[in-house]
């Protein structure tokens, strides 16, 4: 089983993929999580350029290095690991690329869904969460993240950006409503790990990894 947690910076994707983890591992499941891009050498090597503020990146440029990091990512890691039977949990997948590079950069609907082909390999997430949280209110968590740094490559792309990648998440959920669930992330950290839980249990239960 595959579940992918994504929203924009700040929206509080790692807090939940934390709390989902961790109930998940007390009930005896076997998870592994990653997050994109990264958790390859090379991949983390690709992140690196990616969020670097040394240089400027071209959207298509932008696209291709995500999808390069990301199918290094589904074959070295998350295709073995469902194959023996683990919940791969995953901090970003396919649909922070159709957001941010599709309706942020505004590339090519079609080359953006070419890339997201080559770099799933056609493995897609059982499960996503989509965390929705305005730009201004996850701005301000940013500022008072214990690590809060300098705002990367990414994180520098102004707020109309930022408005396009939700209204592209919006979008997504609106077409797969199956996989891809929005979750309100304004409210306290235990009441969207609650709603989280109401939508991972029925899919393990599905997956015959929970007794209904
Ligand atoms: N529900 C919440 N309410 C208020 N603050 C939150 C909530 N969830 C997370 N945070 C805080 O907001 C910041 C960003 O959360 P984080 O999980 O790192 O987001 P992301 O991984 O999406 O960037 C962190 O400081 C975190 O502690
Ligand atoms: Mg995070």
């Amino acid at each position: 089983m595959f579940i992918s947690f994504e929203g924009i910076d700040g929206s509080g994707k790692s807090t939940q993929l934390v709390l989902l983890r961790d109930w998940l591992e007390e009930r005896g499941h076997k998870t592994i999580t990653v997050r994109e891009p990264g958790a390859t050498a090379l991949s983390e090597s690709i992140r690196e350029i990616l969020l670097s503020n040394r240089q400027s990146i071209t959207p298509s440029a932008e696209l291709l290095l995500f999808s390069a990091a990301r199918v290094q990512l589904v074959e070295h890691i998350i295709a073995p690991a469902l194959t023996e039977g683990r919940i791969v949990l995953c901090d970003r997948y396919v649909d922070s690329t159709t957001a941010y590079q599709g309706f942020g950069r505004q590339l090519t609907m079609a080359d953006v869904a070419a890339c997201n082909r080559l770099a799933t390999q056609g493995v897609m997430p059982t499960v996503t969460l989509f965390i929705d949280v305005p730009y201004d209110q996850a701005q301000l968590r940013m500022q008072f993240h214990p690590a809060a740094g300098e705002p990367d490559r990414m994180e520098r792309s102004g707020r109309a950006f930022f408005e396009r990648v939700r209204t592209g998440y919006l979008d997504i959920a609106a077409q797969e409503p199956e996989r891809c669930h929005v979750v309100d992330g304004l409210r306290e950290r235990a009441e969207i790990h609650h709603d989280i839980l109401n939508i991972v249990v029925p899919a393990l239960v599905r997956c015959g990894l929970e007794k209904p």
